[in-house]
């Protein structure tokens, strides 16, 4: 069940580095991450798997010198779109007409309608937009890897505009805007490992009207 894996997972203080998740396992993470839903379905983020123990040493620099970025065995960046542009709109809504192979008026009405205000918005407006929805893949992310066995920590302790640069994202129209780095926890080393997960109690949560 979700809700046991979830009771599982912990925010990952110390990694074992002799342990390395396998592909299999990094595939279907960054899977979940591709089917979270996102507004208008634009999907206006990507993730980067940074392997590179050089790469990571250098992150890891700038991420509060947090030792999972390099004691895990992989890194992934979710990295938003700079902007909303025309063309990136297209793309997109061109990708849904042919993957389906039709084409529907009140689809095309859609579009038309988010060309004629995404765009011309504020680049920064636009960038906190996608940026939400890239923690919605986030999310799916820690959950799915948890669902895996497999150990994370969501972060977003690092400088983001030192992170574009060690990895050429402006140059690509993206963002940084988190990092979760995977592996497995070392028990012994990690401070949280066993203490109780506290979260506020459901009647401070939720209400029902
Ligand atoms: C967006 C986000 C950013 C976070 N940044 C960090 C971080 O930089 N370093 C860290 O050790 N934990 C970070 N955390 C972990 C949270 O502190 C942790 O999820 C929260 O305290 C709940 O504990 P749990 O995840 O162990 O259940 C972050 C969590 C989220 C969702």
């Amino acid at each position: 069940m979700l809700i046991e894996k979830l009771n599982w997972r912990y925010a990952t203080k110390k990694m074992d580095p002799s342990k390395t998740v396998a592909e299999d396992k990094v595939e279907r993470i960054v899977e979940a991450a591709r089917l979270a839903p996102t507004s208008s379905g634009l999907q206006p983020f990507e993730v980067i798997v940074v392997t590179d123990p050089e790469v990571r040493a250098k992150i890891r620099e700038i991420a509060w010198n947090q030792a999972q970025v390099t004691e895990g065995s992989h890194l992934l960046v979710f990295a938003a779109w700079d902007n909303y542009t025309e063309e990136r709109i297209n793309h997109m809504f061109d990708l849904v007409n042919e993957e389906r192979g039709i084409k529907n008026e009140g689809w095309e009405a859609y579009r038309k309608m988010l060309l004629s205000s995404y765009p011309q918005r504020d680049a920064a407006v636009n960038f906190e937009h996608a940026a939400r929805q890239a923690y919605i893949g986030f999310g799916m992310a820690v959950a799915q890897a948890a669902f895996e066995g497999v150990d994370s920590t969501p972060m977003e302790g690092f400088d983001p505009a030192k992170l574009d640069e060690i990895l050429g994202l402006r140059e690509k129209g993206l963002r940084s805007v988190t990092i979760l780095p995977l592996g497995y926890r070392e028990p012994e080393g990690d401070w949280l490992v066993n203490l109780k997960k506290v979260r506020r109690p459901l009647e401070e949560f939720v209400s029902r009207v």
